[in-house]
């Protein structure tokens, strides 16, 4: 059986970096609200010269580098993203080019925090269907720029950055014990729009628009959503909790990540939390995680590793990989 494993893992950040105390004279807020209410410390804010396509490049060079391949080895780029450089054409194909590939094909998904982990379902299953060997699965997001920056109740939760994987097409027995992508499972429900959009597009108003929440509703979905589909994801694969090695949630709130973790049995110790590093980064937060966890040393070839995301829409999902 086909399995499409993980070869290598990047990132990059803006330079700048932004803590909770440079809001104070900004809005109405504190470093200790934002602490104690997100777990969010600092996040790292784009300049002009840094865009969704510079950073995905950048991660998706990192990849590639920790990989020890090059792009003329790649046939497909999945990016995740919400935050698109232009309305069209897709920023992966804006990559792509940077990237300095000419050969395969590229494409935008956008399913906001949960971008990533439909990017990575999205990509095994063109490698398990033949249509491609190697793939660029980037996170990138420059959500500053769809923030309104008047609102406390939004300004202060996310941050910009990009993540990136490299999946490879290789020969498994078709049990757990594999390695690569091993069970998934996506959600999404429109009904609850209203709750997390942007209000703006190019089909309404003809403008970008800026972020909107009504966050104590998103909180209150969040933990049963996001522990549904990991349930699902576990009785495909057979396995429980204990069975599990890294547990690498999305980023966005420390309090819903512990309480997702605590309600599954998910011990504190193998959970990888970044949130008070880069704040919500939306579809680069699972990817930029990863990287962390990865470069330090804490996941390791054959670890199993539980990938989960919720965001507007709502979409949710979740990815089982063997490291
Ligand atoms: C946004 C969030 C941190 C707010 O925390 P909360 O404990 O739910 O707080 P509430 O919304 O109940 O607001 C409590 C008070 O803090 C205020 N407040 C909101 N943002 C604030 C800020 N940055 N600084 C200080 N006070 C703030 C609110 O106005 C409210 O004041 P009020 O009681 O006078 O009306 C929390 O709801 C959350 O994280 N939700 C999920 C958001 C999320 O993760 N979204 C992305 C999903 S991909």
């Amino acid at each position: 059986m086909i399995r499409s494993v993980v070869r290598g893992t990047g990132a990059a950040l803006p330079r700048r970096i932004m803590k909770n105390a440079d809001f104070e004279g900004m809005v109405e807020t504190s470093d200790e609200w934002i602490a104690q209410r997100t777990g969010i410390r600092q996040r790292h804010i784009a300049a002009d010269d840094e865009t969704t396509a510079s950073l995905g490049e950048a991660a998706a060079r990192a990849a590639l580098d920790s990989a020890g391949l090059t792009p003329a080895d790649i046939d497909l780029i999945v990016l995740a993203t919400s935050t698109p450089n232009n309305t069209f054409p897709a920023t992966a194909v804006e990559i792509q080019n940077r990237l300095g590939m000419h050969h395969g094909f590229a494409f935008d998904m956008q399913a906001v925090c949960s971008g990533f982990v439909y990017a990575v379902t999205t990509a095994d299953l063109y490698i398990k269907g033949g249509l491609a060997k190697r793939v660029l699965v980037i996170g990138s997001e420059t959500f500053s720029r769809i923030l309104d920056w008047s609102d406390r109740s939004t300004c202060v939760l996310f941050g910009d950055g990009a993540g990136a994987l490299v999946l490879e097409a290789d020969e498994g027995t078709g049990t757990i014990a594999d390695r690569g992508v091993l069970a998934m499972s996506l959600r999404s429900d429109g009904a609850h729009k209203d709750k997390l959009f942007v209000d703006g597009g190019p089909s309404t108003t003809g403008t970008v628009g800026h972020l909107r929440m009504e966050g104590r509703e998103v909180f209150k979905h969040a933990v049963g959503m996001i522990t549904d589909v990991i349930e699902a994801t576990f009785s495909q694969a057979g396995i429980t909790a204990a069975d599990l090695d890294w547990f690498v949630p999305h980023q966005a709130n420390k309090r819903i990540i512990d309480a997702s973790a605590k309600k599954l049995g998910i011990a504190e110790q193998k959970v990888v939390v970044t949130v008070d590093l880069h704040g919500n980064t939306s579809a680069a937060s699972v990817p930029l995680a990863l990287s962390v966890a990865v470069a330090d040393g804490r996941i390791k070839k054959g670890d199993l590793v539980l990938l989960e995301a919720m965001g507007g829409g709502f979409t949710w999902g979740a990815v089982l990989v063997r490291w």
